[in-house]
């Protein structure tokens, strides 16, 4: 008997298939015999199966686009609900890690060598994200946006004050408790006349050391004891109390042209910061404080 499914047992007629012996296939045209056969099983299997689970995925998952979204699907599944929960599941499993930044104080944390480098991978990033766009990615700062890498400090670089700073914010208007201290625009506000001014801008150059034209220096300093002493300090030193820089460092947030000086004497400068307290969570601010004294301008 010969069984081999392409040639069929000579008992049946040339146009029968033998595996689909219920079908009839057309006879055979110029000795070429069209057959019926099914396609294997399997196929016919996978191809309802994915045919139901396209079905399935549509009325479970978001797949339709909508004019403003997509269809939601019946389980409200979401790429961003599993990030949040993924989140969620973190933050109630803190790793021993967290939990001993947690309860460690700043200081202590910045001793501890495991928990600082710990602090500084989750610092640096909150300050690239947070920060950076102000300060420079390493803290550098630009004019009007203070260098956190040195150690003149308008408001203070203890631990306290740069906490502080992150939490209130400076000139914050969404910031009740903001860090606050107005210059005031000594020429715009007619306080003082163009002469005076233009002969303080040489006093402040004198007080750093920097060229500047004796006379009119000398003339100044009634002006200056009178009208800036109060916040800068008799020696024109500063004040963090009221984030009044030193001007005697030549190190300058707005320059130390004579223009630049001129410009911030005339019309005041007032530089803002916004509160971070109610945008990073405690320990973030607390991993940023780390970063920042880690830029090295810490005291
Ligand atoms: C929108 C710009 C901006 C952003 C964003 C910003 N800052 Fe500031 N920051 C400033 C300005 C402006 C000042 C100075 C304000 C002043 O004149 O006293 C300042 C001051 C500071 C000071 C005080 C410096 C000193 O000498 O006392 C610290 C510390 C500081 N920023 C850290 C940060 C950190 C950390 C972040 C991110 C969480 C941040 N800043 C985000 C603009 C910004
Ligand atoms: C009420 C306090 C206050 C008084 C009074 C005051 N200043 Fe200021 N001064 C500040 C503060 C605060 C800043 C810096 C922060 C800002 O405005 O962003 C500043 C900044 C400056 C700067 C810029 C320093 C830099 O690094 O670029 C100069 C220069 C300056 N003051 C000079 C004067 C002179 C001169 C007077 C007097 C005519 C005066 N200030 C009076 C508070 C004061």
């Amino acid at each position: 008997m010969n069984d081999t499914p392409h040639a069929p047992p000579p008992s049946l007629p040339p146009n029968i298939d033998p595996l689909a012996p219920e079908r009839h296939g057309p006879l055979s045209f110029d000795g070429i015999r069209e057959l019926d056969t099914n396609p294997p099983r399997i196929w016919t299997v996978i191809y309802i199966t994915s045919a139901l689970a396209a079905i399935w995925l549509v009325v479970a998952y978001p797949a339709i686009p909508m004019l403003s979204g997509s269809t939601h699907g019946v389980f409200e599944w979401g790429s961003r609900a599993s990030l949040t929960a993924a989140a969620q599941k973190a933050e109630a499993n803190p790793t021993d890690i967290q939990v001993r930044f947690a309860q460690a104080s700043i200081e202590q944390a910045e001793a501890d060598p495991l928990l600082k480098d710990y602090a500084l991978a989750a610092g640096r990033a909150a300050f690239g994200e947070n920060c950076a766009g102000c300060h420079g990615r390493k803290g550098q700062g630009v004019v009007g946006f203070p260098n956190l890498t040195d150690k003149d400090w308008l408001w203070g670089g203890s631990v306290e004050a740069i906490q502080h700073t992150l939490q209130v914010g400076v000139r914050w208007p969404g910031s009740d408790d903001a860090r606050v201290s107005q210059m005031p625009a000594f020429g715009e506000q007619h306080v003082l006349e163009r002469a005076q001014v233009i002969d303080l801008v040489e006093y402040v150059r004198s007080l750093s050391g920097m060229p500047h034209d004796a006379a009119a220096a000398t003339r100044a300093a009634g002006t200056f004891t009178d009208n800036c002493a109060a916040c800068h300090g008799e020696g024109g030193g500063g004040n963090q109390e009221v984030g009044a820089p030193n001007l005697t460092d030549d190190i300058w947030l707005y320059g130390g042209s004579r223009e630049a000086i001129y410009n911030t004497i005339w019309h005041s400068r007032g530089g803002v910061m916004p509160a971070f307290g109610k945008r990073l969570s405690d320990d973030t601010i607390r991993k940023l404080v780390i970063t920042v004294r880690a830029f090295g301008g810490g005291e």
